[in-house]
């Protein structure tokens, strides 16, 4: 791997992946709203909520950056309301970000994938394994959604040399829950630190190209799904 493209690396995960990337001077390209302060990061601003940002970011790879040979996406918002207390502008919100972004962003560089024999990895949820989590309809219906979507970027792959790669990433210790809904995480030695996750992602995506594990669950330790 020599160029990454990584969907929400201001942050959390995505932050760590390209922390991660760089030291490995692999050229990190970043896409999120607030640039990455990760050194060496390459930043192009676009807020994922919005189709023309989408588009004007796909334009500018397809000029700069077309040689990437992975695209990571970590960019995400929870969406936690009681069941009775979801508001419409949420759920759309929430759909526009997890869902509808990345799966639009894929199929606009579609061609530059297989042409560039690039692997996608998409960070779901343990939530979209099973019935996910109470006060999170919003959320765990976007991320069954996005991995739908994997499911059908795989197909459309299967015959390419390109890989999908879809991770159920259990609770790390980042501000996600605490930017929306000033939750903040009381013990942080019980989450996932995003330093180990992410060196899992990049074993995964440095795995030799005739073996493909196309998905994963990663969960904190006693938080297993059955
Ligand atoms: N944290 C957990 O406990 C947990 C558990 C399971 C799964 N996950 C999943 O893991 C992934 C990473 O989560 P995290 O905890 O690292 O989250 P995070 O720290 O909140 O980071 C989220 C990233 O998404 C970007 N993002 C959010 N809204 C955006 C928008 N409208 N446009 C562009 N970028 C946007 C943010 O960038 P800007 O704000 O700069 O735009 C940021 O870089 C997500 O897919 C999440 O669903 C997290």
């Amino acid at each position: 791997m020599k160029k990454v493209i990584i969907l929400g690396a201001s942050d959390g995960l995505g932050k760590s992946i390209a922390g991660l990337c760089i030291d490995e001077k692999i050229e990190v390209i970043n896409v999120s709203r607030t640039p990455s302060n990760v050194s060496g990061v390459i930043n192009i601003a676009c807020d994922l909520s919005k189709q023309e940002d989408i588009d004007n970011t796909v334009k500018a790879i397809k000029e700069k950056y077309n040689d990437f040979d992975a695209i990571i996406n970590c960019a995400a918002i929870v969406a936690m309301e009681k069941i009775n207390e979801i508001s419409y502008s949420k759920f759309e919100k929430a759909f526009k970000i997890n869902t509808i972004a990345p799966l639009y962003f894929l199929s606009s560089l579609f061609d530059n994938i297989v042409k560039n024999e690039a692997d996608i990895l998409n960070i779901g949820t343990t939530a979209d394994l099973k019935a996910g989590f109470v006060d999170q309809l919003a959320y765990t219906s976007t991320k069954y959604g996005l991995r739908g979507g994997s499911y059908n970027l795989g197909l459309e792959l299967s015959k390419t040399k390109s890989r999908m790669i879809y991770v159920h990433c259990g609770g790390m210790n980042t501000q996600m829950h605490e930017k929306d809904y000033g939750k903040k995480i009381e013990d942080p030695t019980e989450w996932m630190d995003t330093k180990d996750v992410a060196g899992i992602v990049f074993y995964l995506l440095r795995l030799p190209k005739q073996v493909e594990i196309t998905e994963i669950t990663i969960s904190r330790k006693g938080r297993r799904l059955m």
